[in-house]
């Protein structure tokens, strides 16, 4: 374990982060913080004492200020507003950049030396953010939605196929939106290509089930987005850095070159061990993979033009 996690925002996401990264003692002490008061102390405290019958050694308090964050070796920003049925990601683009640039001075300030991973929406944009403002190397600034958008597809492939969900392996790239790339021609079921056990229209279904998922759980909450699988996400990328797992997950990484580009935050296959991002890994791409990541990069450079920092 390490010695301390911070996760920022309370809401459903932030605190069901807290609670597994606590559930799974990845760090002495989980610090919860949200400007909101009372939220984050109550939940905090209540996370707390699930501990004696959950059994973790994990300290969880909540806090409105920044002073109990110090040093964190990991801090976890899903600070933000909610999508509303209707709204897409980039809805939220003014009001998001403005919490999680305040957020990353924070950060910058209290614990320069942590590893940032990045949930609040629009996604790619808001890991812009928060690498600009806190000036942190692309090692130490990550972006969770890979990871959370492939569970979706892994999920459904599952249930289409009636196997467990652990035999699916599979990836899914580019930007958090309607542009994702889930890559077909990587998706195996216990190493048996995809494509020979589903149809293409079967599959062509799932993929684009995948893209609308986060919509799909909108539509079904009303007032709000999805947060078991979006905290599960981004735990497991805070549990491979924690343990030095050097696993390989989709993740939102600042590319410098890789698949042809540089200067934006776009989901690729990503080593994570010890130092955060350990190595973008690269792989073949079919020409209308690499056409659909190109317009997935396009839709991600939109809206970072239009932020403000
Ligand atoms: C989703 C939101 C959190 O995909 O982006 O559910």
């Amino acid at each position: 374990m390490v010695n301390k996690i911070t996760v920022v925002g309370a809401g459903n996401v932030g605190a069901t982060t807290a609670q597994r990264v606590a559930e799974k003692e990845l760090a002495r002490t989980v610090v919860m913080v949200d400007v909101v008061e009372g939220i984050p102390q109550g939940k905090g405290l209540d996370q707390w004492e699930s501990a004696p019958i959950e059994g973790f050694d994990s300290r969880v308090i909540g806090t409105n200020g920044y002073d109990e964050t110090g040093g964190s070796d990991i801090v976890i920003i899903t600070a933000g507003i909610a999508r509303k049925p209707g709204m897409s990601r980039d809805d939220l683009l003014n009001t998001n950049a403005g919490i999680v640039k305040a957020v990353s001075e924070q950060v910058k300030r209290s614990s320069p030396k942590a590893i940032v991973i990045v949930v609040s929406n629009p996604l790619d944009v808001m890991c812009y953010v928060a690498k600009e403002v806190t000036g942190f190397p692309r090692q130490r600034v990550l972006g969770m939605a890979g990871v959370l958008d492939t569970a979706r597809y892994r999920s459904f492939l599952a249930e289409a196929l009636d196997v467990s969900v652990r035999d699916i392996q599979a990836m899914v790239l580019g930007g958090h939106g309607d542009t994702m790339v889930p890559l077909i021609s990587y998706t195996t079921v216990s190493g048996i290509p995809i494509t020979q056990l589903l149809d293409r229209a079967t599959l062509d279904t799932i993929v684009q089930r995948a893209r609308d998922g986060g919509a799909e759980i909108v539509k079904h909450l009303k007032t709000g987005s999805a947060y078991y699988a979006p905290s599960s996400g981004a735990v497991q990328m805070a549990e491979a850095i924690v343990m030095d797992q050097r696993r390989i997950l989709p993740c939102a990484a600042w590319l410098e070159g890789e698949y042809g580009m540089s200067g934006l935050f776009l989901g690729v296959p990503c080593k994570l061990g010890r130092n955060g991002l350990e190595k973008v890994i690269e792989v073949e791409l079919t020409s209308a993979e690499r056409v659909a990541l190109g317009k997935s990069a396009e839709a991600v450079r939109e809206p970072m033009k239009a932020v403000k920092l």
